[in-house]
């Protein structure tokens, strides 16, 4: 129906390095493909970031950058709201209130909580524990029917889950209880070095991910040292972790289902293999590249684009803060 109210959409991305190919083909693709048929809030979760320590200049430039490449994949911030999560003072408020509705065991179960607590053990802050309680507060502030997201994220969206069935519970119903949204395949896109482990941005070995603005060269040739075994057949497979991940990656490029890319490759080696999916990657993200190179040139543009953001998800956001505040009884005047 022509005026029937759109589901809502909220994803965020951290402004920690220039994503990787797991980024998109995991969740940004996602975000472009929902853009038409929801009403989309897509934002850069600076707040998020700084659970790790940062370069204050950097993460400026950064936050800069990955807002130029989410207008690049063909966000549309007319259409959608496009905005930076700490321009929003909401998002920290209701985080606090929530904490108030959280368990602190139910948190202490989050495995990211844990990796990253041994990944960074000069710096296990209580911001780093709190992240996905933010999370929560990121989406259950604009009233998220659905959250797309890689398959690492899907815990944290349970705990959001989790936290707003808990108030609707305690006082009436508040917020809308989100759905996690995975692509078919791509959710779990995984280090071209370990296969074992997700594709990161924070990988220090740089052979391990492809980044959204690498060089077709380079691409080629992170895909063609990529891990793989010695069956030297492609079929997706137990043992073959590194063929699983480029068939994924392949399919989740050209679209082609698993089948179709055994049949295709039958009778071929993995170098052959390799030079398609290099090819499929280039070919894939070169559009997005080509639309980066002009947004980031016009910084004018860019910056009107964060402020008409703030303004539109300022106005959603207050209106849920505003509520909440009124359930918890605090004196409004
Ligand atoms: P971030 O910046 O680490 O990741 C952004 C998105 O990319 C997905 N992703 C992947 N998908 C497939 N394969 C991979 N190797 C891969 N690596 C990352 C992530 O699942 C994520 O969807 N905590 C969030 C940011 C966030 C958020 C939110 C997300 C903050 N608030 C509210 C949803 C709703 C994160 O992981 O960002």
């Amino acid at each position: 129906m022509e005026n029937e109210k759109k589901k809502i959409v909220l994803s965020c991305i951290q402004p920690t390095s220039v994503p990787t190919i797991g980024n998109y083909l995991g969740a940004l693709k996602n975000w472009k493909y929902m853009s038409e048929d929801y009403d989309c809030y897509y934002a850069i979760a600076d707040l998020h970031a700084i659970t790790v320590r940062q370069e204050p200049a950097k993460l400026r430039k950064q936050s800069m950058e990955m807002y130029a490449l989410l207008l690049a994949v063909g966000l549309d911030p007319e259409k959608n709201v496009v905005f930076v999560q700490s321009h929003v003072p909401e998002h920290s408020q209701l985080s606090w209130i929530l904490n108030c509705y959280t368990q602190f065991g139910e948190a202490s179960r989050m495995t990211q909580f844990k990796e990253k607590s041994l990944k960074h053990a000069d710096n296990i802050n209580v911001g780093l524990f709190d992240y996905p309680v933010l999370m929560a507060a990121d989406i259950l502030l604009y009233q998220a029917d659905f959250v797309p997201i890689g398959a690492d994220q899907k815990q944290h969206l349970e705990l959001a889950r989790n936290i707003a069935e808990r108030f609707n519970q305690v006082y009436t119903p508040t917020f809308v209880v989100p759905e996690p949204f995975f692509g078919k395949v791509g959710a779990r896109v995984m280090s071209l070095q370990d296969p074992t482990k997700k594709m990161s941005k924070s990988d220090p070995n740089p052979k391990a991910s492809v980044s959204m603005l690498d060089t077709p060269d380079m691409i080629a040739k992170k895909i063609k040292s990529a891990v793989t075994d010695s069956e030297a057949k492609v079929y997706y497979g137990e043992g073959k972790d590194g063929i699983n991940n480029l068939m994924s990656i392949y399919s989740a490029c050209t679209g082609l289902d698993f089948a179709q890319i055994e049949k295709d490759f039958d009778g071929k080696g993995y170098g052959d293999f390799k030079a398609a999916v290099a090819e499929a990657v280039i070919e894939c993200i070169k559009p997005i590249q080509d639309e980066y190179s002009h947004l980031i040139a016009d910084k004018k543009y860019l910056e009107d684009c964060t402020r008409l953001g703030k303004e539109k998800a300022s106005y959603a956001a207050q209106k849920t803060l505003r509520k909440v505040m009124k359930k918890v009884g605090f004196w409004q005047v």
